[in-house]
């Protein structure tokens, strides 16, 4: 796993762990001490070059970003994520729509036409637990 480089800024704080853990989400947990009003999820596993196995695991960790949702997201906050189209894709994109009032998914410019990688942006946090 690559690691992000620490930012100076006094505001930042940098976590560094597997976000599928349960120790790293509680490490996150206890330096937020409250709700976050923002989730947002680049991770992508590292690619094998099959598309099945690398689609499956996208859309796991996209599951797994949902559950940090769950865990730290304010009422009425909000979500992006970026997930592998195909695989477990339509039911992560349900649900998401479970928890949200409004989803979108959008594919930037930036993004290769060739690539399965969407982005969806999600509005409107209903927490459930
Ligand atoms: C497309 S890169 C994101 C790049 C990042 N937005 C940046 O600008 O540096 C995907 C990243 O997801 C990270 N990643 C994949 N699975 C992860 C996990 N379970 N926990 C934490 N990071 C993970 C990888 O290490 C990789 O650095």
């Amino acid at each position: 796993m690559e690691w992000i480089r620490p930012l100076d800024e006094e505001n930042f704080y940098t976590v560094r762990g597997d976000f599928t853990k349960d120790e790293t989400l509680k490490e996150v947990k206890d330096l937020i001490n409250g709700t976050a009003q923002v989730v947002i999820s680049d991770a992508a596993p590292k690619l094998t070059g099959i598309k099945d196995i690398d689609t499956i695991r996208s859309t796991d960790l996209a599951d797994n970003a949902l559950t940090v949702c769950d865990h730290v997201l304010m009422q009425g906050g909000n979500f992006v994520l970026k997930v592998f189209q195909g695989g477990e894709y339509n039911n992560i994109i349900n649900n998401i729509k479970e928890r949200f009032k409004v989803v979108k998914t959008t594919k930037p410019p930036s993004s290769r036409k060739a690539s399965v990688e969407m982005y969806v942006v999600a509005k409107g946090f209903r927490r459930m637990f």
